[in-house]
């Protein structure tokens, strides 16, 4: 257990307020934010919201809570985005899908108003890269892609479930993990992934998040907010 992340998950809460569309985030972290959500939502706390989850395992856990849930297509936007993510830049850009969910993830950051991601302090870095960067492939044609990513020098390794089995992910794709160990140009990396036929998403979020929760493991918090610009 994290006090860090238990404590920055149950303090977004804070950001939700009755009547709003919700995105519900995956991982750890996220996990208390859900909990901590559906906790207010079944004493009247909060109400007549509307939530809008990331993966299927998030899902399952809001159906589990009593949480109202929709899908993406059946709301116009989502008002705030609740999110881990498992490298952060102050510069408020990050990697994410470490738990492989990064597709649905950045889908539903698409379209959301607010984006608060939920961190402990280990996750805030100087530089990206030193968590391996995950791209989402689709099955065809990916030990083509992994070989391309090889000689690339990108030291490349498919994402597994258990031993023996590849992970899939809620899209029916591979992962491939890049160990980069540091990412000099991360918008540059974004942009040649993004070019590449059959890479579906990469793990680079690139100017995503409006507000940073970042714990420490004295259940303290610190918000690190993009300043507004006010026209
Ligand atoms: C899942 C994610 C998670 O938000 C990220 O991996 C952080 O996870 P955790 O809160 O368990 O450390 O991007 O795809």
């Amino acid at each position: 257990m994290s006090v860090a992340k238990e404590t920055v998950g149950r303090k977004a809460v804070a950001y939700i307020e009755s009547g709003m569309v919700v995105g519900l985030g995956t991982g750890s972290t996220a996990y208390y934010f859900v909990d901590e959500l559906g906790k207010r939502y079944a004493s009247g706390q909060i109400n007549q919201i509307r939530c809008v989850s990331t993966s299927t395992q998030t899902e399952q856990q809001a159906q589990s809570l009593g949480l109202p849930t929709v899908t993406l297509d059946e709301v116009n936007h989502i008002d705030v985005l609740v999110d881990g993510a498992d490298e952060t830049l102050d510069s408020f850009s990050g990697i994410k899908g470490g738990g492989g969910a990064l597709l649905l993830e950045k889908i539903v950051a698409q379209y959301s108003r607010k984006i608060i991601w939920i961190v402990d302090q280990a996750k805030r870095v100087d530089y990206l890269g030193a968590f391996p960067l995950p791209v989402e492939v689709v099955q065809f044609g990916a030990w083509k892609l992994f070989h391309t990513f090889d000689k690339a020098g990108m030291q490349p390794s498919f994402r597994k479930k258990g031993v023996d089995s590849l992970f899939i992910t809620d899209s029916g794709n591979y992962i491939i993990d890049l160990h980069l160990g540091k990412i000099e140009h991360p918008e540059q990396v974004a942009f040649e992934l993004k070019n590449m036929v059959g890479v579906v998403e990469h793990g680079l979020f690139i100017n995503y998040p409006n507000i940073i929760l970042v714990g420490d493991q004295q259940g303290g918090y610190e918000t690190i907010e993009r300043p507004t610009i006010i026209q």
